[in-house]
């Protein structure tokens, strides 16, 4: 069989050398690579031979029929005609460019940047923190401890009994207070998680939590610096309103509402006929917040907010369905 190998390789490799044309090519391949051709044949005697032998005929027989392919290939080439040969030698650089496609930032990405763009602006650093959050940081250091009703509202994905993905991003509130002394002055981008999935919630989302402490600082001051950021995101002078209500972590707590940007206050489906859009929580630091993280109350007062970046982005591009960022089509985010 060795011998019979060795042969079909020798007539192989000569017959290729006469092929002359692309018909004459195909019969070679048929004759010898083809599945009923000469090689096929051989390896399917190879269940005859003798257990010894057989890995080494194998190993040869492969290393054959791997040899014609590439001799089959590089004659393949050499038949082309002259015309396609030569415009690989020699290309024509007067032909037009290739086009590439420009890849852009998802949108969710480009309002992130804004926001914190505009915070920055007025002296804001940014700090970021772990997604995956110590139950104390989440919760006990925002004032909200096991038995409080507020963890009713989060729908929290825990890890383990005290780790968990961060519902919000308060947490970085302690995190930050912890390693800095005032005054400061801090914003804290990146993803939430909520076990929640509509038109208008994902499991996963982003927040920007901000924060500022000092002495005297007042409330007065939080209506100042939101009023200047919701102006510079919204590119209009739109109305504002401070909703009192509640967060742990804040008191007095302040929900924001801006006129309805789609129907400029009239009422409309969107604002469910209020008039009015909710962008973000707000407040002035609850003094056991500040306990808790060793500054005194007495000398230091600051309040903190946190914005939902997909919501902003929903109202600023009118997007009906938080999903859609999601989705990954190419026809929606390319509009951004
Ligand atoms: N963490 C709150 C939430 O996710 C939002 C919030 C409310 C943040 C009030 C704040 C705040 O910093 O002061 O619902």
């Amino acid at each position: 069989m060795e011998q019979e190998l060795e042969q079909l390789r020798d007539e192989a490799l000569a017959s290729l050398e006469t092929v002359s044309d692309d018909a004459q090519l195909e019969s070679f391949r048929v004759n010898y690579l083809g599945r009923n051709g000469q090689i096929s044949a051989i390896m399917k005697q190879l269940g005859t031979v003798s257990k010894e032998d057989r890995p080494r005929l194998g190993q040869r027989a492969n290393s054959i029929k791997k040899e014609l392919e590439e001799a089959y290939s590089s004659r393949k080439t050499s038949l082309l005609p002259a015309s396609q040969t030569a415009a690989t030698d020699n290309p024509d650089l007067s032909l037009p460019g290739r086009k590439h496609q420009k890849g852009k930032l998802h949108p969710v990405t480009q309002i992130m940047e804004e926001v914190c763009g505009i915070f920055e602006s007025m002296g804001f650093s940014i700090a970021e923190g772990p997604e995956i959050e110590l139950d104390y940081y989440n919760f006990e250091a925002l004032n909200i401890p096991a038995h409080h009703p507020a963890r009713d509202m989060h729908d929290t994905f825990y890890i383990s009994d005290n780790t968990l993905l961060r519902t919000h991003t308060s947490p970085m509130q302690a995190r930050v207070m912890e390693n800095q002394q005032p005054p400061l002055r801090v914003i804290a981008p990146g993803k939430v998680y909520r076990c929640d999935s509509d038109i208008t919630h994902t499991p996963m989302f982003h927040q920007v939590e901000g924060l500022l402490v000092d002495q005297k600082v007042s409330f007065a001051d939080l209506k100042g610096v939101l009023t200047v950021f919701t102006r510079k995101i919204f590119g209009k002078d739109l109305p504002l309103r401070f909703r009192p209500s509640f967060f742990p972590f804040t008191e007095p707590s302040a929900e924001v509402d801006i006129a309805c940007v789609i129907c400029n206050g009239e009422g409309c489906r969107v604002c469910k006929k209020t008039g009015w859009l909710e962008i973000l929580g707000s407040g002035m630091i609850d003094p056991e917040v500040f306990k808790m993280v060793g500054y005194d109350p007495e000398i230091y007062s600051g309040f903190a907010f946190g914005l939902g970046v997909e919501r902003i982005a929903m109202l600023k591009y009118g997007i009906d369905d938080i999903r859609l960022y999601y989705e990954n089509d190419l026809r929606f985010l390319s509009q951004f």
